[in-house]
């Protein structure tokens, strides 16, 4: 996913909302010729394009056999795969995680609370979902900063649009793959003889239809869980605490009544997503928005639009805590929905009433500047210092 040429300035895609407003208006669906593919930016054909696989395939153009995960395989073996790895994932597993997360999320904040300054992402937003996710694949958190320097060049896009960045950008990513395969077939390795109680037994021990997984599908879902379990939350994390120090008057109304906690999580998906868009590509021609899309055209779906769609939403420039309905397609929808969704909202719940009970007044320090992440889908910032 490259992004639209409208956005090619650091202003822009610190707030990229307006642009994609103005796009919604102007050509809700239209063709780049310079990156190939169509852009769709209205919610109800966003809705659309996601809940029909059969028309919108997940396989990708360029996809290697070897490197296929649930993320980019169709039915049938997408259900099947999601089936196996929804065992390890459902409420009740990631609801019991509660105390322990808190925990982290604490020790986290021990760190940092008597200076009354932190730099929110390296401080809070990084390591929480990173030791989380370690535990959870039964990896040393120890090696959690090799993660970190792995999930970063997973998700980058090339700095400028041009051949020779693009190349780098995939020979950069081609190393990091390789250094993670190596790094989780000795894992693999060693739990095939001894077994723990964690997420790289379990797949080591499936079977789909009386047949193991193989260990490249293994690896493939442990590098796929690193990349979109890591970056995404920590963008949540920080995203919502750049709302907090934005509009200052939902800290308050957060410390009074902190029931509110969940819905205003909601709400920051909706309005500042973590991942912008998600691509598919046409299986047949077929027709969008009145637009004819030819078979293997890529269709980007840009979700940041689509959840700002006043034909959707009620007042959606408008940041409402307690906004219902809010059927924000950040989590994407229908048989891909987000896995990790319900581990995203408690890490990220957690965190937000934690810094809420423990840091007073919440401020973006003074002449912080802001970086934008070097990706093309995601939304974040590199840093976000704040004081307290
Ligand atoms: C799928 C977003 C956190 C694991 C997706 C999709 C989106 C998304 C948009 C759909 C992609 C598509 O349709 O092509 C997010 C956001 C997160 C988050 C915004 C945090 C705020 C997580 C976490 C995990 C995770 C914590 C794992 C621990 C996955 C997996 C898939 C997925 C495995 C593929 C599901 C499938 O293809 O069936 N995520 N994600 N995500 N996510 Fe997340």
């Amino acid at each position: 996913i490259i992004p639209v040429a409208e956005l090619h300035t650091k202003e822009k895609r610190l707030n990229p909302f307006p642009v994609y407003n103005l796009l919604r208006r102007l050509s809700p669906v239209r063709y780049d010729e310079s990156r190939s593919t169509w852009d769709v930016f209205r919610y109800e054909d966003v809705h659309r394009i996601l809940k029909d696989p059969a028309a919108f395939s997940s396989v990708r153009m360029l996809s290697d056999k070897d490197r296929e995960t649930i993320l980019t395989m169709d039915p049938p073996r997408h259900s099947q795969m999601r089936a196996l790895v929804n065992k390890a994932f459902t409420p009740k597993i990631i609801s019991g995680m509660d105390s322990h997360i808190r925990s982290i999320t604490m020790d986290l904040l021990d760190a940092v609370a008597d200076k009354g300054a932190m730099d929110l992402v390296h401080d809070l937003a990084v390591p929480l979902p990173v030791i989380v996710i370690a535990e959870l694949l039964g990896v040393p958190p120890k090696d959690r900063d090799l993660f970190k320097e792995w999930s970063d060049i997973l998700v980058k896009g090339p700095e400028e649009n041009t051949d020779e960045a693009f190349y780098q950008v995939m020979a950069e990513k081609g190393q990091a793959i390789e250094q993670l395969n190596d790094y989780f077939a000795r894992i693999v390795d060693e739990r095939r003889v001894q077994p723990r109680d964690d997420l790289i037994s379990l797949l080591l021990s499936a079977e789909i239809e009386g047949e193991k997984l193989t260990d490249k599908e293994i690896l493939g879902f442990s590098t796929l869980l690193l990349a979109a379990g890591n970056e995404t939350t920590t963008n949540l994390i920080t995203n919502a605490v750049r709302l907090l120090t934005e509009k200052p008057e939902l800290q308050q109304r957060l410390r009074n009544d902190p029931e509110l906690t969940a819905s205003f999580i909601e709400e920051v998906l909706r309005f500042y997503p973590p991942i912008q868009a998600i691509g598919r590509v046409a299986t047949a021609d077929v027709e969008i928005g009145g637009k004819q899309v030819k078979k293997g055209d890529q269709v980007i779906s840009w979700v940041a639009s689509a959840n700002r769609d006043e034909t959707k939403f009620d007042d959606p420039e408008t940041f409402l805590i307690d906004r219902k309905p809010n059927a924000h397609l950040s989590f994407g929808f229908g048989i891909h929905f987000c896995l990790g969704a319900p581990l995203a909202r408690l890490e990220s719940q957690i965190a937000l009433r934690a810094m809420i009970e423990r840091m007073g007044d919440i401020r973006l320090a003074p002449n912080a500047a802001l970086e934008p992440i070097q990706s093309p889908f995601v939304f974040g910032v590199k840093q976000y210092p704040v004081e307290f």
